[in-house]
């Protein structure tokens, strides 16, 4: 195989005035091979919530790459990570997507194994003439490289050899805080996932959480109905501050968005929201405010959307939505999205957060199946790689500054760089985190 150039495919020349990716990223198969290896292989990847698996025996499966994984509360109720593969003969041992098992069966020759991944039994093995190599091997489940676990969120690399998972999320972690700070007792998953798939390449949905630029250009229908409600007044739900056309309009509004770029390609964007009682987090706000104190608390209420590279979105306006990237094909992507919410909120408030999740976040809301078909005419258009450069990373590369600002400082997070404006900055320099940590990634395999 022609090995490929890494300056050919991310032009990272920012003291320059420079920043381009290459189409090829979106849509040649053999990087997408490679991306799968050294992206999602190759390091920390999220896999899902500690309350996914709260009682001892309950399990979730999911992936890491092309990796099937299993994770499990054991009876201890110690969590663990495994690859989901028969060791006979690698059949997934876990099919399901959740449930609880003290017992996982295989479905092929019924080798069976605790939720602590051990070998219970294998089928008719005193009858089974079995060497001594075989006795001396363990047949147990194979537990994946490294899993941790921050806050309650799951990470997991199938390579053993990664730095510790607190090096990996860095500065980004005080994101993840924020979100678990909402309550007490931390945060769950509202039961029912959803699952559907774009045909584009996963880069489009990694993107696209952090574009503020693409917002009235694809969901135009979506701010009508917003304007609509705020002049009528007749709705039970009120949209987060990128709801209607006003928050776009430019002019002398001095700041009210911009975003922060950390190490290893986590990303977050966010926009000015003041805490209102159309919130569902609002009804803890005297409280969250003698907890941690003004700056803590008004970034709560900020519109924030934070990515974890390479594979994990939290998306926090009214509502707040878990996305799970999963690459398929170059031009195939799966997502799985749940409505992230903090544990102990009321029953008024948890009504009125899913309505508002619904009305925004779900593929059958107002904003989801906007995106995804631009994905698609995107990947449409991404075909012929002869063509080059993209421009499309460049918006923010005159104003952005090393390091954090005041509003980081105000909650004790650093950045490697940050950028703060009007709304129409619509920066796209946070994407360039994202390139470099891909670059450094493959840089193990691309010349
Ligand atoms: S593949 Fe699992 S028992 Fe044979
Ligand atoms: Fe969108």
């Amino acid at each position: 195989m022609k090995p490929f150039r890494l300056e050919r495919l991310v032009d990272n020349r920012p003291a320059e005035g420079v920043f381009r990716v290459n189409r090829a990223l979106f849509s040649d198969p053999k990087i997408f091979d490679l991306e799968m290896q050294h992206i999602f292989e190759g390091g920390w990847v999220f896999l899902g919530l500690a309350s996914q698996a709260e009682q001892p025996h309950d399990f979730f499966t999911t992936t890491i790459g092309r990796v099937p994984v299993l994770i499990t509360r054991d009876k201890r109720g110690v969590l663990r990570a495994f690859v989901n593969s028969c060791p006979h003969k690698g059949a997934r041992i876990a099919s399901q997507p959740s449930g609880n098992a003290r017992v996982f069966v295989c479905p092929y020759h019924s080798w069976s194994f605790s939720s602590a991944g051990e070998n219970r039994a294998i089928k008719w093995e005193r009858a089974g003439c079995y060497a001594e190599g075989f006795h001396a091997d363990d047949h147990g489940l194979k537990a994946i490289g490294a899993f941790g676990e921050y806050r309650g969120f799951l990470f997991g690399s199938v390579k053993a050899d990664v730095p510790s998972l607190e090096d990996h999320l860095g500065e980004a972690r005080h994101m993840l805080d924020l979100i678990a700070d909402e309550s007490e007792d931390g945060v769950e998953l509202v039961p029912g996932r959803v699952r559907f798939r774009f045909a584009a390449n996963w880069k489009m949905q990694l993107e696209n959480c952090s574009d503020q630029y693409h917002f009235t250009s694809t969901h135009p229908s979506l701010i009508k109905v917003l304007d609509r409600r705020a002049k009528e007044q007749t709705a039970d739900v009120v949209e987060s501050s990128l709801g209607g056309a006003d928050f776009w309009k430019g002019g002398d509004e001095g700041i009210v968005g911009g975003s922060f770029s950390f190490d290893n390609g986590h990303v977050m964007t966010w926009g000015k929201m003041e805490a209102n009682p159309s919130l569902a987090l609002f009804e803890q706000r005297a409280a969250l405010l003698e907890k941690f104190g003004a700056a803590r608390t008004a970034w709560m209420f900020n519109m924030r959307n934070l990515t974890l590279f390479p594979n994990a979105q939290v998306a926090v306006n009214a509502a707040t939505q878990l996305r799970v990237i999963r690459p398929i094909a170059p031009n195939l992507t799966e997502m799985e999205t749940w409505c992230l919410v903090p544990r102990g909120e009321s029953a008024t408030a948890r009504r009125q957060r899913i309505r508002q999740y619904e009305d925004f976040f779900n593929p059958t809301g107002m904003a989801i199946a906007d995106d995804n078909a631009v994905y698609e005419e995107c990947q449409a258009g991404m075909t012929d790689a002869g063509n080059g450069w993209l421009q499309g990373h460049a918006r923010g590369l005159a104003g952005t500054k090393p390091g954090g600002n005041d509003l980081s400082n105000m909650i004790g997070m650093k950045a490697v760089s940050s950028i703060a404006g009007p709304s129409q900055l619509a920066d796209e320099t946070l994407f360039q985190s994202y390139y470099r940590a891909w670059a450094a990634r493959m840089a193990q395999v691309v010349a």
